[in-house]
């Protein structure tokens, strides 16, 4: 089997290439090593960028996005008994964010790849990369179940755990990494949002986020010792422990019901320089995750892939490789602007254990500065619905 563009992994970076390639005229295999259910039902993130909204549109595939997804324009940052909220429509103007959980990205994009006639291949097993070494004299290929699939390029959508970017030789990577000393616990409730907007909450027992899915679907996040394990958190304890948090402001109720989804989440970032090596790009989790405070994951996946298909465009229509030869440069500018921000967020709004007085002094000075000056302010709403 032969193909130009083989693409390992179906979750929005994969797919999302995968259909943005069909319609350049450029053809491409998705190969994805867990099932159509599974993908569609991975319950991850939902705020989407306006760039990422329009990126969806032009692609055709923004249809129900835009009569489901819930438009926000703003957040609000909550600590020290008040709420404040971070006004978009006044400090980014024109500018908001869309809530469109990314499961339902997915189930959008593969129904659009079927549609027209893309395609996409579900528990693939074994995929392996060959070829990337130029002096290998067989260029680049895909082995999986026994099949051997030639390509001109590889893309490497397979997330953080993915094998592409394993099967780059040693030496080639520099890799930047921290881990947190806490994870997220998140759980998806049948129940309508307390609140219309995102409520980012700092308090003395931990950070809380308050997110939501539909007028009747709510999202929850918990800060959690980094070796908390879903057994340790029944329903009751999380549904305390989300009160005691969020309702830390007068005339705050916060409204529960039947938990429906529930899984702990590694709060660490990972950067890995360059995003590619012979044939072989990197896009997404695979080449660079980030903690989720800053609800840049999959902005930053789809704007992998942007820049990816204008670069593949070019190749495959005259053969110019300075677009691809350039890709990883050009992506890595914003991957590490996002990179710093969800830093920044994951800093000013968790409780790290061996923080002093001095440190927990110095994060409420600076809420208050980013609750109350619009220079600061703005800084916070211009990254959070995404730089240009
Ligand atoms: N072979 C085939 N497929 C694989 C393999 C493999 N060896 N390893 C992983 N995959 C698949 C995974 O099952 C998954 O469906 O690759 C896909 C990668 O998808 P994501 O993890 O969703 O990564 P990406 O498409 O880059 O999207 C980034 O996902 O993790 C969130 O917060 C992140 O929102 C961001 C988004
Ligand atoms: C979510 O709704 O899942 C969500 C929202 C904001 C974040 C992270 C996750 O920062």
């Amino acid at each position: 089997m032969r193909t130009q563009v083989g693409i390992i992994g179906a979750g929005p970076a994969g797919l999302l290439l995968s259909h943005l390639l069909h319609l350049r005229g450029i053809s491409s295999v998705v190969l994805e090593k867990r099932s159509r259910d599974y993908v569609e039902r991975r319950v991850r993130a939902g705020v989407l960028e306006q760039g990422t909204v329009d990126t969806l549109v032009e692609a055709g595939v923004g249809e129900r996005m835009l009569r489901e997804g819930l438009p926000h324009h703003g957040i609000e940052l909550r600590y020290g008994g008040a709420g404040h909220r971070i006004p978009f429509e006044k400090l980014v103007p024109g500018r908001a964010i869309t809530v469109y959980g990314q499961q339902e990205v997915v189930k959008d994009l593969i129904a659009a790849r079927l549609a027209a006639g893309g395609d996409v291949r579900f528990e693939v097993e074994d995929v392996a990369v060959h070829g990337l070494d130029p002096a290998s004299g067989s260029g680049p290929y895909l082995t999986f179940g026994g099949e051997r699939l030639d390509c001109d390029v590889i893309a490497g959508c397979d997330g953080f755990h993915g094998v592409s970017r394993p099967s780059i030789p040693e030496g080639v990577l520099s890799i930047f990494e921290r881990e947190y000393p806490f994870a997220w616990l998140g759980i998806l409730a049948k129940v309508a949002p307390s609140s219309e907007e995102l409520i980012y909450t700092r308090t003395e027992r931990g950070f809380a986020l308050h997110s939501m899915r539909s007028p009747t679907v709510s999202r929850f996040y918990l800060q959690v010792p980094a070796d908390a394990r879903e057994e340790d958190w029944p329903d009751e304890r999380i549904w305390a422990e989300l009160k005691v948090r969020l309702e830390s402001v007068p005339g705050f109720t916060l409204a529960t019901g039947e938990i429906m989804e529930k899984g702990v989440t590694p709060m660490r970032a990972f950067v890995t320089e360059p995003m590619q090596y012979g044939r072989l790009y990197l896009a997404g989790d695979a080449a660079h995750i980030v903690p989720p405070t800053g609800a840049k994951g999959l902005n930053l996946a789809v704007a992998d892939v942007r820049v990816l298909t204008e670069a593949l465009a070019a190749y495959f229509a005259d053969g110019s490789t300075a677009l691809l030869d350039g890709y990883s440069e050009a992506c890595l500018k914003r991957v590490w602007r996002a990179q710093h921000f969800s830093w920044w967020m994951t800093t000013l709004l968790h409780t790290f254990e061996d923080d002093d007085p001095y440190a927990r002094r110095l994060q409420l000075s600076y809420l208050d500065y980013v609750t109350s000056s619009e220079a600061a302010a703005t800084t916070l709403a211009e990254n959070y619905v995404g730089l240009p």
